[in-house]
């Protein structure tokens, strides 16, 4: 785990810059990004930045092995878990199986997972729950339709999925975890939030944290900001002082952009 002595994100809070593939690159493309990515992140990138990617389910082990054998300083992660540890679940991979790969992060209750797959609030719960019971620190997604911001309820839809996400999680748990801002109409579209946007609603989520678990845990959690994050809207994003990193879906497939993402720092 970061230990938040770095001087990225905002409170002292490392940034973590996680790259979401989503149903993309077998497991030879995979391994041929990964290596890209270890070519183009110079030590001093990872320094003070966290990064991980999220490959399919059946890249895991290939790209866990490249990582370690190569020493490529970027976290592995998993895009969905079930809840259960084993059982007959057909199709579906339990948390000990991921952490049993050395994965360290589980994207959790992605809006794709709600929307097309049927992700309610209580079943994204149960996951962030079990992925914390493997040893593992979720990613809980949050986000708001277009038709919900244009009604004004961002608000009310953002609060009520970080309070069901995190209900039964621990204060220092939540403190070590990420929530993701990601409204869905600027997920893949190429519509970013603006920067003031994302920051307003990552303050929100870190004020609803802090009502839920205390302010040690508010300070400590990072919340990052996803839709449609490219080099050039990266630095904007960062420099905001609750968004703490970004989750990248379409920018992560190609090296040289995800690398621009991660060296925001060198922009302007
Ligand atoms: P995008 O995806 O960067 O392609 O918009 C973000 C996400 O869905 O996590």
């Amino acid at each position: 785990m970061p230990s938040g002595s770095g001087s990225g994100g905002g409170g002292g809070r490392v940034p973590l810059i996680s790259g979401n593939w989503k149903m993309h690159l077998n497991h030879f493309e995979a391994i041929t990004l990964v290596q890209k990515l270890g070519y183009l992140l110079r030590k001093e990138d990872v320094e003070e930045v966290e990064v991980s990617v999220h490959p399919p389910f059946t890249d895991l082990r290939s790209v866990q092995t490249v990582l370690e054998a190569d020493k490529i300083p970027v976290a592995l992660g998993a895009q969905n878990c079930h809840w259960e540890d084993k059982g007959a679940f057909t199709g579906e991979v339990a948390p000990p199986m991921l952490a049993k790969l050395n994965v360290s992060y589980v994207i959790v209750g992605h809006s794709e997972r709600r929307e097309l797959f049927g992700e309610a609030d209580e079943v994204v719960n149960r996951k962030v729950l079990s992925v914390l019971g493997a040893g593992m620190t979720p990613i809980l997604c949050v986000g708001e339709t277009s038709a919900e911001r244009e009604a004004g309820s961002t608000e009310a839809k953002v609060v009520g999925q970080v309070r069901a996400g995190l209900a039964g999680v621990s204060p220092a748990q939540v403190g070590a975890m990420v929530v993701a801002y990601e409204p869905i109409w600027a997920i893949g579209t190429g519509r970013v939030a603006s920067a003031s946007d994302a920051q307003e609603v990552c303050a929100l989520v870190r004020s609803t944290v802090a009502e839920l678990a205390g302010a040690e845990a508010a300070a400590s959690l990072r919340a990052q900001y996803g839709g449609s994050v490219k080099p050039d809207s990266a630095p904007g994003l960062m420099a905001m002082p609750d968004i703490d990193g970004a989750l990248v879906g379409g920018a992560s497939l190609d090296a040289e952009s995800f690398a621009g993402i991660v060296q925001y720092r060198l922009a302007g």
